[in-house]
């Protein structure tokens, strides 16, 4: 459904001129010197055939140098790397090669929409555990009931899309310790690792216990805004990754060689780098959670991603799917009912998705439309 509404949104976007802050990709292209980097690659010919299996060492060592950077963890470039076709292949290997038809896989719903999909593929089965707003905080109890002979994972994602949560290190540290308990795998997707606003980002695999047990991924499309080179990566012990690397290896084999490269000095990047990206993605964050207020929405302001859920209950609307259908025409703008991230659609029923990920110029358009539409 996440995907079918993400086509009808944007083919609505294009035929009513829309703003449009439903899928979430960044309108401003990352860093020239990046670009220029794959221009190059691609022109020395860099990357143009096949790169190894694992990915080219030049990208591997630099996602070692960045675990290292900033989390102080230990990554062995050649055995505990894996580059992948984006964060979405990551998740789609890592499920395959983990899961036995019949396992079941915990996930917080609301869910990035690759994760039902891909825990269908692997003949998995899921198992939602639902954040509620307004803190969209993960229910310990309710995860530690969700727990059954059959768990062999748990799928965690933050900073989380579509909330914008940040799980706190307290949070992470209760289910780092379930999944001690029970001997469960955690495959933990953290491509806006680095669009933290307000606390701070714990990679679960730093915390006790965790190293030999969880997969972690991450994505450059997100954090060096190149969403369209798909390249993402897996880290975790060599007998994770090497599972990982298997099911990977009949998915795609390789992909995006010249990206890669690029990508490898995009991660070198100086902390400066990190620190714009994310003062400039705050200052969007609050230009738009300050005027969906203004025009009526309740906000959950995001401490982390690039997007904000907001409830239309405040504007007297109750059908989140039905509102996100009629407010192109009623204002040019394009958002996305937070209804089809849930497998209880009425949890969320009454929200609604707006990405910032875009000028703010282009925010304030959307703003200036949805004061005049909804007034
Ligand atoms: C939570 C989450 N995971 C993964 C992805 C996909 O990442 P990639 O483009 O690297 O495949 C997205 C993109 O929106 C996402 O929001």
């Amino acid at each position: 459904m996440g995907t079918t509404i993400f086509a009808e949104m944007s083919a609505m976007a294009v035929a009513t001129k829309s703003v449009n802050l439903g899928q979430g990709f960044p309108d401003t292209d990352g860093p020239a010197s990046i670009a220029r980097a794959a221009a190059d690659a691609v022109l020395e010919g860099r990357g143009n055939q096949y790169p190894p299996g694992p990915g080219v060492p030049e990208l591997r060592r630099a996602i070692a140098a960045h675990q290292q950077r900033f989390y102080g963890l230990d990554v062995n470039p050649d055995t505990e790397v894996l580059v992948t076709a984006g964060a979405t292949e990551a998740i789609a290997a890592a499920l395959l090669a983990l899961t036995e038809p019949g396992d079941e896989v915990i996930a917080f719903e609301p869910y990035y929409d690759s994760y039902a999909a891909c825990i269908a593929l692997a003949g998995a089965v899921r198992v939602p555990v639902t954040l509620r707003p307004p803190g969209f905080r993960p229910d310990l109890d309710a995860l530690r009931a969700a727990i059954t002979p059959r768990t062999r994972l748990i799928l965690l994602n933050t900073p989380h899309n579509p909330t914008g949560a940040v799980f706190s290190r307290a949070e992470l540290t209760a289910i780092a310790d379930l999944a001690v308990e029970h001997d469960l795998l955690v495959i933990t997707d953290e491509v806006y690792e680095h669009m933290v606003f307000d606390g701070e980002h714990v990679p679960i695999v730093t915390l006790p216990g965790m190293a030999g047990r969880t997969v972690t991924i991450s994505s450059a499309g997100k954090t060096f805004a190149f969403t369209g080179w798909k390249i993402g990566w897996v880290t975790g012990s060599a007998e994770l990754v090497t599972a990982v690397r298997t099911v990977k290896q009949f998915l795609t084999f390789v992909s995006g060689g010249p990206f890669q490269y690029a990508v490898a000095e995009g991660l070198a990047l100086p902390d400066s780098y990190y620190a714009q990206l994310n003062g400039d993605l705050r200052a969007r964050r609050d230009l738009l959670c300050d005027g969906l207020a203004e025009a009526g929405f309740a906000v959950y302001r995001p401490a982390g991603t690039y997007f904000v859920t907001t409830d239309i209950s405040a504007l007297g609307e109750t059908d989140g799917i039905a509102f996100c259908r009629s407010l192109p025409e009623r204002a040019g703008v394009v958002a996305i009912p937070a209804a089809v991230f849930y497998d209880d659609a009425k949890a969320g029923e009454s929200l609604v998705r707006f990405a910032f990920c875009k000028k703010p110029e282009v925010l304030e358009e959307a703003l200036t439309r949805l004061r005049r539409g909804l007034a």
